[in-house]
Parts: structure tokens; C-alpha cells; sequence
């Protein structure tokens, strides 16, 4: 037998006890007469101890041979330590040791594999299996487990069925590139990996299956970041004969019960916000709204003083940060260079301080005496003690930099607490996107959401006012899901690809199958997909969904432990009939 306890269970209650484990040296100590030596296995780590003059010299000899991530098996007796150890569930003990078995030697480790380590990124990266030995690091890794656990209870328990859909499949656009894999019995011919399994779900509701969830890998080459991975995980859903708020509250239920299982934390009922309020007043589709400090629209307020900065812009507003009136010149200085930083692409921040003691004094004061300012402060509805920020320019790049200042503030002023959750629905998006660069519409969501019925006439007329049955839920300024009411119709659907550029012919060899199954009797339905990753990383408490996955890719899409993508062989090349040119 390997052991009769793992690492994590021996307390007080097991002393006298004899006992087996198995496990990792984490680390040795050696005082001369005694040496300790730190156990570990997934379960926690157990101190065991030896003595000179007490444990036999043949298990004396093995121990002096050990090094650092050695796999051991020991036999021993289990001891009340003499100094305890309140931060470890085993610290109140130890095994004294009465055999020993070296089950397997290792190399000394590129870094040590305790919490706080000195190993870098990359390396780290390199050696993921290592570094998945780490406690911090098994921690989100058990915390996802847990996650997709209460995600299939949930659903389960609402009458959802778990259908898997393949991976080699057909282009489905989403916004981003596809990943390609060239099939050898179809010369010339690309299966694409699913960016998501949009419209198998869909074909799945005209199969009758009602309710279907997935936990499901997504594919997309887009440029990486700390919330996007070219592989991700997403809790995939549909359900039919349903309407929007169907889908809002079954997921509703779904957040609620995730954040009381996994965080015993109890969420109310979730706000919803249109998404025409939420880029008026946080200038993004993904609020974070566990603070304040709303936008206000100052072009009424501060337009024809001759201060040409606002005079020529489209959209002039600003942010009231409280207390913030003594912020230094420095301070300021700061924030003006963080709203000019290229990422940002603000041109520069003006600001009104309104002191405690009533006065008013503005980087502008050539241009607004302290009257005008104080028809500022009352638009802003700010108070003796705080400091307007305001920022001038095209409309959405202003609100788009207005919206990053906020963030900082935020951060600044430590009201973007981890531990404080305040999700909600951003609803009634728009249905189309313009895309200046090739002068067309693209679908905001994808080409299968719903307009709103009352919009459909608008479809070819005024496409850019034609709102979407489509909704996202937003966690702390985090996009965690989005889904929308699909379209059903196999007229209305052809009509949407029309309005996207497609031509008649285009759409069917792109979609036939999914109008044709629409020609079959398919059900009203609708759906959502929850970034499962990024769930992980906001119940955790971290930015980066990395820590959240057990083997990564880095930001140039490389997993660097095995040195993918990589070359292929040639004669790999020539059954596939390709011929690569760098
Ligand atoms: P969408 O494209 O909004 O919708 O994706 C759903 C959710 O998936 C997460 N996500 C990502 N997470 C990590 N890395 C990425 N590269 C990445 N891209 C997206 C986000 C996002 O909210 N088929 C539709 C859903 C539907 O309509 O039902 C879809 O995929 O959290």
C-alpha cells in the first residue's frame, strides 16, 4: 500500500497512530541531530521528522541521499509536534519516521515550488507541470473544478442535457479568425474549429432537445490578452420556447447559485441596463458597477466660452472624483500623461478642483470664471472637497478614454475591491456594428440573433438603429456571458445575411444547413455562453484567466512546455498536399 493518509488529513486526534504517505520533498531541514523533512502531495503538506541516535541508520542513509522533489513512501509513527504549526491543518503533528522508500528521484527543480517562488513566467510556463504543484496554482485549478461541478448541478437539476458537438467543423464567424486544419481525404479542403457551437446548439433546438448545455472548448486567433486565450472554455447553453427573460432568469440562477456554492456569497437580483445608458454613463458595454463616479455630459454647459478645446468637440463630459480636491500637481500630472498614453488616446485631461473650504479653481480659469465653474460642479453635483476630470473630443474615442480614467480612479481610490461582486445584464444592444474601415455593417453579436420584432421593418432601411434581442451579463467590469433570442425564420434569417453583405448564394454555401433545418419546423429559441475561464479567474480574485488553465498559452499563442505550434515533418505536408513558402 502507497499510504493510508494523504498529506492534508493527520491532526491531533491520529497520534500514536502508525501511518503510510506518500508524496513530494518540499524541503528539507537539516539541524545537525534532527532533520525535517516537508511531505507534500495535493492534499497539503506533513512534516516528518528523523533523529540521529533514535531512527535507524539504514533509513538515516536513505534520508541523507534526498533531494528536493523526490517522490518518497514512509512509514512512521504519528507524533504531537513540540513547536506547532497553526497555518497547516496537519501542524499540530509530525510522523516520526520508521522506514523509508525512494519511489522515484528528481532533478533538482528550475525554481523552488513553494507559494511564493522565484521562478519567472516563462519558466514557470516551460515547467507548467511543476508549478501546477504549487499550492496557489492547484488552488485554481481545484477552484475550477469546482465551478464546472455546480455549473452541471445547477443545470442538471433544471432539466438541461449535456450534447456534445464536434470539432472539426465548418467556419462559424464570430467576430474572429479561425483556426484551420487541413483534412488529408478532402485535398485542398479545411475543416475550421468552432469559435463556438452556435449553430449546432441551434440545430440541436430544431432536434427538439429543448435544453442543452455543453461545457465546450472554443477556438479563435484574435490578439491575446490577460481575458482571451486561442483556446477557451465556454458554459454553452440554448433553450427553446422561451423569451428573454426565460434565459435571464434561469442564468440568473445560475450566477447566484455558482457565487453561494462555490463563494458562499449571496448575489440579489440582478440590475439591467441598456446598453444606449451604459455608454452614456460609463462609456463601455461592460460597467464596472461596484463604484460610482457616472459620467456627465458637459457640451450644453461648456461650449462657447472660447476655450477652443471644447468648442471644437464633438463630446465634451467628465467624472467627480469625491474627496479628491488636494490631489497635488504631481498627481494630476500623472493622470494627464495616463489619458495621453497612445493605449488610452486622450489629448489631454482638464480638471476643477472644489475645495473644502468652497473655492473653485479650474485648469482652464482663462476661460470659465467661478461662476461658470460652478455650473460645472453642479451638473457634476459635486461637493466642497472633490476634483472634476474632464476630457474633450470625438465622441466614442472621449468615451472610450473617460472610461479608462474612471477605471483608474477606481483603482486609485480603492473602489474596484475583488472581494465585492456587483453583476448585471447590459440589454438592448444594437444589432449591427459599422465598421468605418471596409464601409459595412457586421452583426454585434452574430448573424443569428433576433432584431427586436418591432425593429425588423428598420432591417434594410435604418440598420443602425435596429436594436437586438441580445444581452451580456457583466461581472465588475468583466464581460462573463453573452447570448440573445435567435432568429427562427428561415425568411428573417436570410434577410439578416442579406443586410451583412452576403449574397444569396454566399449565405447558402456558408449556412444552407442551417436554413434548410429552419425550413423543418425549428422552435422560437435563444441561448447564452458564459467565458468559463473568465468566471474562474473573477471567482478567484485574479485578471489573468491563465492561472485558471492548467496548460496555457502564452501571448504570442505559444504553450512554451511543448514548444507549440511547431514544424511538421515533410511527408506529413505531402499527404496533405500542402506546400509551405516562408
Ligand atoms: P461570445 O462571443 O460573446 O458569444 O462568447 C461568450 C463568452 O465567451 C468568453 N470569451 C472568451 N474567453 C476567453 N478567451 C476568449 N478568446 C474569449 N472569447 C469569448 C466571454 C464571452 O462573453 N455563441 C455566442 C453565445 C450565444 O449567443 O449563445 C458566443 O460565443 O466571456
Amino acid at each position: 500500500m502507497y499510504r493510508t493518509h494523504n498529506c492534508g488529513e493527520l491532526n491531533i486526534c491520529n497520534v500514536n497512530q502508525q501511518v503510510v504517505l506518500s508524496g513530494w520533498v518540499q524541503r528539507i531541514r537539516d539541524k545537525g541531530g534532527m532533520i525535517w523533512i516537508d511531505l507534500r502531495d495535493r492534499y497539503g503538506i506533513t512534516q516528518l521528522m528523523f533523529e540521529e541516535g533514535k531512527t535507524s541508520e539504514d533509513v538515516l542513509s536513505v534520508v541523507k541521499k534526498i533531494g528536493r522533489e523526490y517522490v518518497i513512501q514512509v512509514n512512521g509513527e504519528v507524533i504531537e509536534r513540540l513547536s506547532k504549526n497553526p497555518k497547516i491543518s496537519t501542524g499540530d503533528i509530525e510522523i516520526k519516521v520508521s522506514e523509508i522508500k525512494v519511489l522515484n528521484i528528481s532533478q533538482t527543480p528550475p525554481f523552488t515550488i513553494e507559494d511564493y517562488t522565484d521562478g519567472g513566467d516563462e519558466l514557470r510556463m516551460q515547467y507548467r507541470y511543476l508549478d501546477l504543484r504549487r499550492n496557489e496554482v492547484k488552488q485554481n485549478i481545484m477552484l475550477r473544478h469546482k465551478m464546472s461541478i455546480e455549473t452541471r448541478n445547477y443545470l442538471n437539476n433544471e432539466g438541461f442535457i449535456d450534447i456534445e458537438t464536434p470539432v472539426l467543423i465548418k467556419s462559424t464567424p464570430e467576430g474572429a479568425r479561425d483556426f484551420v486544419v487541413p483534412s488529408r481525404m478532402n485535398q485542398g479542403e479545411f475543416y475550421a474549429l468552432p469559435q463556438s457551437p452556435q449553430t449546432f446548439k441551434q440545430l440541436l433546438m430544431v432536434a427538439g432537445f429543448d435544453k442543452y448545455y455543453q461545457i465546450v472548448k472554443c477556438f479563435r486567433d484574435e490578439d491575446l490578452r490577460a481575458d482571451r486565450q486561442p483556446e477557451f472554455t465556454q458554459i454553452d447553453c440554448e433553450m427553446s420556447f422561451v423569451h428573454q427573460d426565460d434565459i435571464l432568469n434561469t442564468f440568473e440562477g445560475l450566477i447566484k447559485h455558482l457565487f453561494k456554492k462555490v463563494k458562499n456569497v449571496e448575489i440579489c437580483e440582478l440590475p439591467k441596463m441598456t446598453y444606449s445608458d451604459a455608454m452614456k454613463y460609463y462609456g463601455c458595454d461592460k460597467p464596472d458597477i461596484r463604484f460610482g463616479m457616472k459620467f456627465v455630459e458637459l457640451n450644453e454647459t461648456v461650449k462657447g466660452k472660447g476655450f477652443k478645446v471644447f468648442d471644437d468637440a464633438e463630446y465634451v463630459a467628465g467624472i467627480c472624483a469625491e474627496n479628491c480636491s488636494e490631489y497635488t500637481r504631481k498627481q494630476l500630472d500623472e493622470l494627464t500623461e495616463f489619458v495621453k498614453k497612445p493605449q488610452i488616446g486622450a489629448t489631454g485631461l482638464i480638471y476643477a478642483r472644489y475645495s473644502a473650504d468652497g473655492t473653485l479653481k479650474s485648469s482652464v480659469d482663462k476661460f470659465f470664471n467661478a461662476e461658470e465653474l460652478q455650473k460645472w460642479a453642479e451638473k457634476f453635483g459635486a461637493k466642497p472637497g472633490d476634483l472634476m476630470l474632464i476630457l474633450a473630443g470625438k465622441e466614442e474615442k472621449t468615451q472610450k478614454a473617460l472610461s479608462e480614467l474612471r477605471l483608474e480612479m477606481g483603482n486609485k481610490l480603492g473602489l474596484r475591491n475583488p472581494d465585492v461582486f456587483a453583476p448585471l445584464w447590459v440589454v438592448d444592444f444594437p444589432l449591427f456594428e459599422y465598421n468605418e474601415e471596409d464601409g459595412r455593417y457586421y452583426a454585434k453579436h452574430h448573424p443569428f440573433t433576433s432584431p427586436k420584432l418591432e425593429h425588423i421593418n428598420m432591417l434594410e432601411t435604418n440598420p443602425a438603429e435596429v436594436m437586438a434581442n441580445a444581452y451580456d451579463m457583466v461581472i465588475n467590469g468583466v464581460e462573463v456571458g453573452g447570448g440573445s433570442i435567435r432568429i427562427f425564420d428561415n425568411e428573417l434569417q436570410q434577410k439578416m445575411f442579406k443586410a451583412l453583405g452576403f449574397t444569396k448564394e454566399q449565405a447558402e454555401y456558408q449556412f444552407g444547413f442551417l436554413l434548410n433545418a429552419f425550413k423543418f419546423g425549428a422552435p422560437p429559441h435563444g441561448g447564452i455562453a458564459f467565458g468559463f475561464d473568465r468566471l474562474c479567474s473573477l471567482f478567484g480574485g485574479s485578471e489573468s484567466i491563465r492561472d485558471y488553465i492548467a496548460f496555457p498559452k502564452n501571448n504570442s499563442g505559444r504553450d512554451v512546455m511543448i514548444d507549440s505550434p511547431s514544424l511538421i515533418s515533410s511527408e506529413q505536408l505531402k499527404e496533405l498536399n500542402i506546400r509551405v513558402t516562408v
